[in-house]
């Protein structure tokens, strides 16, 4: 249950009382709750440290031996609205009292209606479009690529390195951010290339922005569709406009403007994944609108159901033209799921939490790119708005990841009270709530420069 408490993300004035270490994590209820999980959870999930989740309210997640940590991690980017905010609460609840379920796979409901209204008003592009209702960030993937593969009858997808869409087979076969993510699942679905996502900062051809004038993207046109995917077979193109577990690595400003025209040359659907990066998170609807382009589908999940399951395809209309009982889903859009989707709409519209994630980003990416002139771990700094990674090296000249580094990083931050994972090889994400306040920001901050500054020492 959330402890609905009139803290969180709000300013309180004098002294926060955050983060609250009470007993060392994890304390003696923690160890118990942990041990039950190792012996009835499956063995395939990752756990970073040991932090056993009770109750959670703003940007404050509480562990079951009462230890308070200022959250960066919004749940893996899913609390954008913070913990348990009240507004989502009543809705969810005014829903469940209700009607439950009533599967719009097979009849009709007015809360799908109303945020499939929402979500095609917030999404870019002038053009009529749909909403595909469904449970999870995959199975969104998994709508968008049987979507394009029934419009079009093509068989191919391009996407990217360092990509991930998720785990369902279909889903996996366009992520290629870590090997363990397809380690034994082969074959996997056929005719995927994945071609070298835009990573400026580790650059797969070796070259240096802006002067290397864009080949990465210029290759997918002379290179990959002239010589060995032929365009006209291509069902979609995915894309993360950040890529999120690869990282939070951030193309330059003119990349996704260029590989727009080269799409529209080949007449390739483009599917912009947000299902990290969407819902508010970069102080914009979806990443894609930092880079003015406008893609024909978008993939959204997380953040959108505020910790409920949902997931959504919102499509061009025009490419949603499959038949009757091509493609559906039981549980999809289920009304107390939609229920919370509006609410988190209309928080973000209400408490004006673009312009907060706009604002406190700017705040946290100059405070760290301050810590990287003091600090030579921090290798990198990058993002959008509330979502931004700072990546730790060994050296800041040979740029070798400190993946080992990363994992003390986050274990000695937790201890102090500070919840934040990594992704990619080595880097920190920086992904608070967007409610977030500028005190609890900076104290988390303070946490964590305090653990870069005792651990930058020993680094060779
Ligand atoms: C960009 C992106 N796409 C897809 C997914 C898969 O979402 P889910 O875990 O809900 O299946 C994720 C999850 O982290 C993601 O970050």
């Amino acid at each position: 249950m959330c402890s609905i408490r009139p803290v969180g993300g709000a300013v309180m004035s004098g002294k926060i009382p955050y983060p609250r270490i009470v007993v060392t994590p994890p304390g003696p209820k923690a160890r118990e709750l942990i041990r039950g999980d190792e012996s009835y959870v499956s063995r395939s999930m990752v756990r970073w440290y040991p932090l056993a989740a009770e109750s959670g309210s703003g940007s404050i997640v509480r562990d079951v031996d009462g230890n308070e940590y200022i959250d960066f991690n919004s749940g893996l980017a899913v609390l954008n609205v913070g913990h348990c905010h009240p507004r989502v609460v009543s809705a969810i609840t005014g829903q469940a009292k209700r009607l439950l379920h009533y599967s719009y796979t097979d009849f009709y409901y007015q809360p799908i209606v109303d945020l499939g209204a929402e979500l095609v008003k917030i999404t870019p592009g002038a053009f009529a479009k749909r909403v595909f209702f469904c449970n999870s960030g995959a199975e969104a993937v998994e709508a968008a690529m049987k979507m394009s593969k029934w419009h079009t009858r093509n068989s191919l997808f391009l996407a990217y390195t360092g990509a991930f869409h998720g785990r369902t087979l279909g889903a996996v076969s366009l992520t290629a951010s870590k090997l363990v993510q397809r380690r034994h699942f082969f074959p996997l679905l056929p005719g995927v290339t994945h071609v070298p996502y835009p990573y400026c900062y580790r650059c797969p051809f070796h070259l240096t922005y802006p002067e290397c004038g864009l080949w990465c993207v210029d290759f997918i046109d002379e290179e990959v569709l002239s010589k060995y995917v032929p365009p006209e077979d291509v069902a979609a193109m995915f894309v993360e406009p950040i890529q999120g577990e690869g990282g939070y690595v951030v193309p330059p400003d003119d990349y996704f403007p260029r590989l727009r025209r080269i799409l529209d040359k080949y007449n390739i659907i483009m599917i912009d994944d947000e299902i990290q990066s969407g819902v508010g998170r970069t102080g914009k609807w979806y990443a894609i609108e930092h880079f003015n382009v406008v893609p024909d589908a978008v993939c959204l999940a997380k953040a959108i159901g505020s910790g409920l399951p949902i997931g959504a395809l919102v499509s061009k209309d025009e490419l949603m033209d499959w038949e009757a009982g091509s493609h559906a889903s039981t549980f999809g859009g289920n009304p107390v799921a939609c229920a919370a989707g509006l609410a988190v709409i209309e928080t973000i519209r209400e408490e004006r939490l673009l312009e907060n994630a706009t604002k406190q980003g700017a705040h946290l990416a100059n405070r760290l790119k301050e810590m990287q002139r003091k600090y030579p771990i921090l290798g990198d700094v990058r993002g959008k708005g509330l979502m931004i990674g700072a990546e730790l090296v060994k050296d800041p000249d040979t740029k070798q990841p400190a993946a080992e580094l990363a994992q003390e990083v986050m274990t000695k931050c937790f201890k102090r009270g500070l919840a934040i994972i990594t992704s990619g090889r080595s880097t920190m994400r920086f992904a608070p709530p967007l409610v977030i306040s500028r005190e609890l920001l900076d104290t988390g901050l303070d946490v964590f420069e305090g653990v870069v500054k005792e651990l930058a020492g020993s680094v060779r």
